[in-house]
C-alpha cells in the first residue's frame, strides 16, 4: 500500500512542497525568494509575506506535478524548527488547516535532522544507504554540526559552531567583497578559476569537535581594508584568488574536525549535507579523504542540499512508520 506524504518546507527564504510516496520522490517543488538579493542576507518580514504568496501555488503545483488527488495524501510533514518564526509560522499554519480539512495526521519535522535524512532519499534502484552509526557534518546557513547518527531518530551532535555557521562564513565573506546575497555559491563559482594558496587565512584555535567561524571573518574584513588603502581595486582584480583561498579556508577547517571525529569514534562513514555540502571544494576534499583514509562517503545530490520539502517528507516518513504524530497545538521552535 502506498504511503503518500506532503512535505512543506518554509524555515527560511525557501517556500517548499514535496510529495513522496514511501521515500520516491513525486514532485519536489522549490520557490526562491529573490527579494533578498540586494540586503546581503535574509529580511524576516519580508521572507514570511513572501511565503504567504507562495506557499498555495506550491503545493498546488507539486500535487499537479505528483499526479496524484488531495485525497490520497496520508500525512503531512512540516518543519517546526529551527527557522525564523515568521517564516515556520506560515508552513506550519498551513499544514495543520490543510490536515484538518482532509482529517489526515501532522508530522512535526527537525529541519536539520530533515537534512542528514536527505541521505536516505530514493533516487534508483543503485542507492547505497549510509549504515548506522555514520557521522554527518551537517553544514548551512545557520548551522554547522558534526553528527553521530545512530539510527533514524536518533542524532548526536557531537560538535558544533560556538559562533557563526559555515554557509554565514561564505555569505559574511561575499558580503565584504560586495558580492550579493547568499555568496556561497558565487564564492564557489569564482573559486574555480583561482588559486587557493594566493591568499592564506588563520585557522581558529578550537577545543574538541567545535566550530568557530567568526575570526575569518574579522581577518577578511582587515586583510581587505589593508589592501583597499592601497589599490582601491585590489579585490576586483583579486576576486577568483581572494574565493579560491577563502573557499580553502572553510573546507579545511571543517576537514581538520570531521578527520579528528572520525579517529575518535572510529566511524568511517561519512555523510555530508545541508547548503554548504554542494560546495564544489568540499565534496572534492572528502572525495580525496575516501581515498586516503578508506572512508566510505555519502554526498547528497545538489537539489537536495540546499533547502527543499523532500527532506522533510524523508523525515516525516520514518515518523509516519512510528505514528509519531503530532497535536494541532504544535507550535514552531526558532532555535536547535
Ligand atoms: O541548507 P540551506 O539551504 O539553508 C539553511 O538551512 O541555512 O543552506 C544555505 C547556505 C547559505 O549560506 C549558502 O550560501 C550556502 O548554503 N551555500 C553554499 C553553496 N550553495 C549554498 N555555500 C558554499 N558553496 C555552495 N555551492
Ligand atoms: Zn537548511
Amino acid at each position: 500500500m502506498a504511503i503518500i506524504i506532503l512535505g512543506i518546507e518554509s524555515s527560511c527564504d525557501d517556500t517548499s512542497a514535496a510529495l513522496i510516496n514511501e521515500r520516491k520522490i513525486l514532485a519536489n517543488v522549490i520557490a526562491n525568494q529573490e527579494v533578498h538579493k540586494n540586503y546581503g542576507g535574509v529580511v524576516p518580514e519580508l521572507a514570511s509575506r513572501a511565503h504567504q504568496q507562495n506557499i498555495i501555488p506550491v503545493v498546488e503545483l507539486a500535487i499537479r506535478k505528483a499526479k496524484i488527488q488531495k485525497k490520497d495524501i496520508n500525512a503531512i510533514a512540516f518543519t517546526a524548527g529551527p527557522g525564523l518564526l515568521g517564516s515556520l509560522l506560515v508552513g506550519t499554519s498551513f499544514s495543520k488547516a490543510f490536515a484538518l480539512a482532509l482529517k489526515i495526521p501532522i508530522l512535526e519535522v527537525n529541519h536539520m535532522h530533515a537534512h542528514i535524512l536527505s541521505h536516505f532519499i530514493e533516487k534508483n534502484d543503485q542507492d547505497q544507504f549510509p549504515d548506522f552509526p555514520f557521522l554527518c557534518l551537517t553544514v548551512s546557513g545557520g548551522h554547522t554540526q558534526i553528527v553521530l547518527v545512530k539510527s533514524h531518530y536518533n542524532f548526536e551532535i557531537i560538535g558544533q559552531t560556538i559562533d557563526d555557521a559555515a554557509g554565514e562564513a561564505f555569505d559574511k565573506a561575499a558580503k565584504i567583497m560586495g558580492l550579493p546575497y547568499p555568496g556561497g555559491p558565487l564564492i564557489d563559482k569564482y573559486a574555480q578559476q583561482g588559486d587557493i594558496n594566493k591568499f592564506t587565512f588563520p585557522h581558529p584555535n578550537i577545543p574538541n569537535l567545535d566550530f568557530s567561524f567568526s575570526g575569518l571573518k574579522t581577518s577578511i574584513l582587515y586583510f581587505l581594508r589593508d589592501k583597499l588603502k592601497h589599490d582601491n581595486n585590489f579585490i576586483r582584480k583579486n576576486i577568483y584568488d581572494l574565493c579560491a583561498s577563502i573557499q580553502h579556508t572553510i573546507v579545511e577547517i571543517l576537514m581538520e574536525k570531521l578527520r579528528t571525529a572520525s579517529q575518535k569514534t572510529g566511524v568511517k562513514q561519512i555523510a555530508i549535507a545541508g547548503g554548504v555540502s554542494a560546495n564544489s571544494g568540499l565534496r572534492k576534499a572528502i572525495y580525496e579523504e575516501e581515498k586516503k583514509r578508506g572512508w566510505q562517503v555519502f554526498i547528497p545530490p545538489f537539489e537536495y542540499c540546499t533547502d527543499n520539502a523532500a527532506m522533510i517528507a524523508v523525515a516525516g516518513y520514518y515518523k509516519y512508520l512510528k505514528k509519531d504524530f503530532s497535536a494541532q497545538d504544535v507550535t514552531p521552535f526558532t532555535r536547535y
